[in-house]
């Protein structure tokens, strides 16, 4: 009951004002592609005007009142469905859409959204995309976009648990070109950065595409992925830190920030054996190298400034509309 009047507040103090109007009610994102953690945002009030501020931001969560926790779901997430609860289950949800109606549904179940379907649009760089929130009869809420996540052409789509992740194979067979900072620096003319091994699925893309880009060289090559040792990891003393030890996958730093697992680095037998800081794929034809002990699409951690035939880049989707 006290949440009642406080979602009821909150609705008429903060966020009933043109543009835009946050509907705030009980639910749970059950479907979605991505969503950001907001730290040290101390009320659900806070949390609501995170999401209402930022021009990229469509929707705000918090899985309990006390302790809070503030979710963002921005454009790039893509927000497909809501769960409708009640006021029992403790779940905040705040959907922004755009005010034109003069009204403030709040409460339990509010987002009969008026009986009507709601819109919203929200910027993602230098477009923007509409959405429409429809009232449904279902155990949910619906979200529609003009517009889909899709990887650039060249580039494999993948599914992490918090995002989509587009991976691209860089590399020839003709000669050793990249040291480490040379690939992460054209991974950056990609707008991307090396990619993290997130799964077996991402593991075996990298390791295919770069044995095809390496056709004609039928030895076995080093393609740089995601991961550099931690600087404590390699000064002295590094020994008394026990997640710079043995294969822990905590010694290593990752440029690519959406990693959730390591279990697509599958190291070589006695690897990582510190003979180098950075992380590298082994390329290696299962058909030209029969008696080749180790498994094509291994890890090692190799020098930094070796002179690798190829890399992988890693980066979010884009949004392209229908
Ligand atoms: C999530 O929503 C998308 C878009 O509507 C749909 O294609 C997909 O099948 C849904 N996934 C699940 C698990 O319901
Ligand atoms: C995106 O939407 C905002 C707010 O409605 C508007 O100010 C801006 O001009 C739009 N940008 C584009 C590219 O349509
Ligand atoms: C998608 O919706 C946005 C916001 O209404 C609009 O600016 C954009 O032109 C639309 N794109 C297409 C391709 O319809
Ligand atoms: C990288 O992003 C910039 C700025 O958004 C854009 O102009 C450029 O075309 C992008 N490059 C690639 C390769 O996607
Ligand atoms: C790597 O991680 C350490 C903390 O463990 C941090 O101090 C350092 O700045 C990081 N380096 C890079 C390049 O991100």
């Amino acid at each position: 009951m006290l949440q009642h009047v406080f979602l009821a507040s909150l609705s008429f103090l903060l966020v009933c004002s043109y543009p835009y109007t946050m509907i705030v009610t009980y639910g749970k994102p059950s479907n979605y592609t991505g969503y950001n953690r907001v730290l040290n945002v101390l009320s659900w009030e806070k949390c609501v005007m995170h999401c209402y501020n930022l021009p990229f931001c469509l929707f705000a969560y918090s899985p309990s009142s006390t302790p809070l926790e503030c979710y963002s779901f921005y454009a790039k997430h893509m927000l497909f469905e809501v769960e409708k609860t009640t006021s029992a289950n403790n779940l905040l949800v705040a959907f922004k859409v755009v005010d034109d109606k003069g009204y403030c549904p709040v409460g339990d179940n509010a987002p009969t959204f008026g009986g009507a379907p709601n819109y919203g649009s929200v910027s993602l760089g230098k477009s923007n995309t509409s959405y429409v929130i429809t009232p449904e009869p279902g155990p949910s809420w619906k979200i529609r976009y003009n517009a889909t996540l899709a990887c650039q052409y060249d580039w494999g789509m993948f599914t992490r648990p918090t995002t989509k992740w587009c991976i691209r194979v860089f590399g020839n067979a003709w000669s050793e070109s990249y040291t480490q900072e040379a690939a992460l620096a054209f991974c950056k003319t990609q707008n991307a950065t090396l990619t993290g091994l997130d799964s077996i699925e991402e593991r075996d893309f990298v390791a295919k595409v770069a044995l095809i880009r390496i056709t004609s060289y039928n030895r076995f090559a080093g393609f740089w992925v995601s991961g550099i040792r931690k600087p404590e990891c390699y000064f002295d003393g590094w020994e008394n830190i026990p997640y710079c030890t043995g294969a822990n996958p905590q010694q290593f730093n990752h440029t690519d920030n959406y990693l959730t697992s390591y279990s697509g680095y599958t190291w070589d037998p006695s690897q990582p054996d510190r003979s180098g800081n950075c992380v590298q794929m082994w390329i290696r034809d299962p058909a030209l190298n029969p008696d080749h002990d180790y498994p094509h699409g291994n890890s090692d951690d190799y020098d930094c400034s070796t002179l690798n035939r190829g890399f992988a880049c890693g980066k979010l989707p884009e949004l392209t509309f229908n």
